[in-house]
């Protein structure tokens, strides 16, 4: 059994984002041709932990979520829609362009950094940024130098055309930079074919695209990325209560499903709001070395989203409750979260360096059982007389789980490997398995070993993850 008294250091995000690259999590897009500026992929371990993200969330907010249904809708929609929901007129960035380097920044952003995030530049007009930033002597970040144009507005959505000729604007759709509008269009649909009364909810996972031109820190800040979002449509006066409510099933998604340190986690209610909202309130994450970001967010949007599409296109979006007939348009509360960033929360949150008492490190990501990417290892002690038994273990486990297997190195070295990449429990075939059918199972977290029969090894697998 190897000793268990172990000392953790604190680490910083270089570290994760190494691991990420090295062990087959994220990879930068593209990279054979130099890569796209904001744009990632994620490795065969990657999709294992988003898939689980993902599966705990639908799990929480829709198939446990009273009321709560699913939606799988298209990134392409009619261009009218982002009409209606605002986006053409002003999903924008103010950005400026260093005269003497030609590299293009977010006025915002600069105030952001150059006051330490003591300044709140959201929905500030173009000549107050301007003039903070003169005033403020900000420098260009690559270059150093203080010549900046004015500010312009930059809308974030990606343009594309549709149909083989270019004829004019009548062609241009758009890639939905939020995934909400499929649930605000599809509202009645559900409504009716699901015959749901309010409150009800509406939850989708989907991509997103937004023209970001900001460095992006690793997948902080992409221009593809993932959201996880559910619209709970109520009666007006119902809607703060359900608000806070919302807020706190964030809170606990994030600390009890994803088992995150509830100590890393805050709420940021919004100082202002865009003009449609009663209240907006982030929930940030601390990363290391980069501090609190904002990774999910429950938003009150009012009758906005449905009494826009109603007037853009002349369709009633009204509820008529069933009981009374009154017909009156249903009040959304949001509860928005990013996929992307919650994986790299995760994986902040479960990564350790342990310093073990011979003196060795070993790096180990704690991540909960059920998100781990791989939850069993099977491990041969010895390659020529138990590759046979442990491949059928192999095999059996499989059936089950998302399992590795390895018979490469020491098996000290192995174990590492597994720690490395968050699998909680390595199964170990030696030769006494060829005897008593019974294999150790070594436990990631505490190191611990235990000897186990094979017929139980899936109850206490299942038992562990649980
Ligand atoms: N429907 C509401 C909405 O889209 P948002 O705050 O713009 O709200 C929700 O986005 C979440 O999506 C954010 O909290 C963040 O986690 C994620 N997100 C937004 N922009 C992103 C980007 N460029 N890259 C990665 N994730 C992003």
């Amino acid at each position: 059994m190897e000793r268990q008294k172990v000392t953790a250091s604190t680490v910083d995000m270089s570290a994760i984002i190494a691991l990420c690259k090295n062990r087959g999590f994220v990879f930068p897009g593209s990279e054979i041709y130099g890569g796209l500026a904001n744009t990632w992929d994620y490795g065969p371990l990657g999709v294992e932990l988003k898939n689980n993200i993902k599966r705990e969330w639908w799990k929480y907010f829709v198939q446990q979520n009273e009321n709560s249904v699913g939606l799988d809708g298209g990134i392409l929609m009619n261009p009218k829609v982002w009409v209606a929901s605002g986006h053409v007129a002003g999903f924008s960035d103010p950005l400026m362009d260093c005269k003497g380097c030609k590299t293009r920044h977010r006025a915002d952003k600069l105030i952001e950094a150059k006051s330490k995030g003591t300044v709140n530049a959201d929905f500030k007009p173009n000549e107050w940024l301007e003039q903070w930033i003169t005033n403020n002597k900000v420098v260009c970040p690559n270059c150093g130098k203080i010549d900046w144009t004015n500010i312009r507005q930059f809308n974030l959505m990606f343009k594309t055309q549709r149909g083989v000729v270019e004829k004019d604007n009548t062609d241009v759709i758009y890639l939905r930079p939020e995934s909400a509008q499929n649930q605000f269009v599809n509202f009645l649909n559900v409504q009716r074919t699901m015959r749901l009364k309010i409150p009800f909810g509406i939850g989708q996972i989907g991509k997103a695209f937004r023209n970001e031109v900001t460095p992006g820190n690793f997948i902080i800040r992409t221009v593809e990325f993932e959201q996880m979002e559910h619209q709970l449509f109520c009666r007006a006066s119902d809607s703060l209560g359900i608000y806070e409510n919302y807020k706190n099933k964030a809170m606990d998604f994030y600390t009890t499903r994803l088992g995150l340190t509830n100590t890393r986690l805050r709420f940021k209610d919004h100082e202002t709001l865009c003009h449609y909202a009663r209240a907006a309130c982030d929930m940030e994450y601390n990363f290391p070395s980069l501090g609190f970001v904002e990774i999910g967010g429950t938003h009150h949007r009012g009758t906005h989203d449905l009494g826009s599409h109603a007037r853009e296109s002349g369709k009633s979006q009204d509820y008529t409750d069933p009981n009374t007939n009154e017909k009156f348009l249903p009040t959304v509360i949001e509860s928005s979260h990013g996929c992307d960033r919650i994986f790299l929360a995760v994986l902040a949150d479960a990564y350790h360096e342990e310093t073990l008492p011979d003196g060795d490190v070993r790096i180990v990501l704690k991540i909960a059982p059920r998100l781990a990417p791989y939850k069993v290892a099977v491990l041969p002690l010895q390659k020529k007389d138990l590759t046979e038994k442990a491949s059928a273990v192999y095999r059996l486990l499989s059936e089950r789980y998302m399992t590795t297997y390895d018979e490469t190195a020491s098996i000290g070295k192995r174990y590492r490997r597994q720690d490395e990449i968050g699998t909680p429990f390595c199964v170990t075939v030696d030769y006494d398995t060829l005897n008593d059918n019974c294999v150790t199972v070594r436990d990631r977290d505490t190191m611990r070993q235990q000897r186990i029969e094979i017929s139980k090894l899936e109850g206490y697998i299942n038992e562990r993850i649980r």
